[in-house]
């Protein structure tokens, strides 16, 4: 590969960032077809690829969006009510342990402070969180889901083919942001979409053209370097 081809894929990767503000433009149905045949191209175990992914625009969107936000209004109201709505797989731990609850609290911290929500600042927290359910105003939302017959690995599989779609929506002039958000509201979205009970939600992404105007999109996030995380034997 020349290093002009490589500069760019290298310059893809890492302008990648989560998108939380998303411009109306609506995108061509050919458009994202064409980022997931080349997202298709990821690799899995015995090349099983078990992802399935729905595509979620206009009005079936907004009955999505509609029904989900009503659903998370109703539990920051009565929290005793989350029992409805838990997700198939643990996503986070149960009990944070150091470096990642650091991690985690900058992360958060960095983007409430850059919308300028305070600590104990509950209702405009809740109301920055419901903006997942808006898809953060993005067009499409794209559903990931796995046959529950599936083991642990195919989540690896999956990981791999979503990470693709937001490289190569990116390389499009696309933007993206990845939704674990979702995750619990599955009943709701399987109801609307028709999506059969054997399948488990993995993730969602928002995907849309970026809105620049938005400060929340000016947030970027901080790596720690190769020297903390990987050792080198020889
Ligand atoms: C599987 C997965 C689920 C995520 N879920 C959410 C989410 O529900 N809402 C959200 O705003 N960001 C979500 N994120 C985005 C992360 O917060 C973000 O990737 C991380 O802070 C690093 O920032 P960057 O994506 O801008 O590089 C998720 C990321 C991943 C990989």
């Amino acid at each position: 590969m020349h290093q002009e081809q490589r500069d760019l894929v290298d310059q893809v990767i890492t302008s990648r960032h989560s998108v939380r503000a998303f411009s109306s433009t609506p995108v061509e149905t050919q458009l994202i077809k064409d980022i997931l045949t080349v997202a298709s191209r990821a690799p899995s175990g015995n090349n099983i690829q078990p992802w399935k992914v729905y595509v979620v625009t206009g009005q079936k969107r907004e009955e999505l969006i509609h029904q989900v936000c009503q659903a998370q209004i109703e539990l920051f109201n009565h929290p005793e009510l989350a029992h409805n709505y838990q997700e198939t797989f643990k996503y986070y731990p149960e009990q944070w342990t150091s470096p990642f609850i650091e991690r985690r609290r900058e992360n958060g911290w960095g983007l409430y402070g850059l919308l300028n929500i305070q600590k104990g600042e509950q209702k405009k927290m809740q109301m920055q969180h419901l903006r997942n359910y808006q898809l953060f105003d993005a067009p499409v939302g794209l559903f990931f889901t796995l046959n529950k017959t599936l083991a642990t690995g195919s989540k690896m599989d999956i990981s791999m083919m979503i990470q693709n779609v937001m490289i190569a929506a990116k390389a499009r002039g696309l933007d993206t942001c990845p939704q674990a958000a979702w995750n619990p509201f599955y009943p709701i979205i399987f109801d609307i979409l028709n999506i059969p009970d054997d399948e488990e939600l993995v993730c969602a992404i928002a995907l849309g053209y970026a809105d620049l105007t938005q400060i929340v999109n000016s947030f970027h996030t901080s790596r720690v370097p190769v020297e903390d995380f990987a050792l080198f034997y020889e």
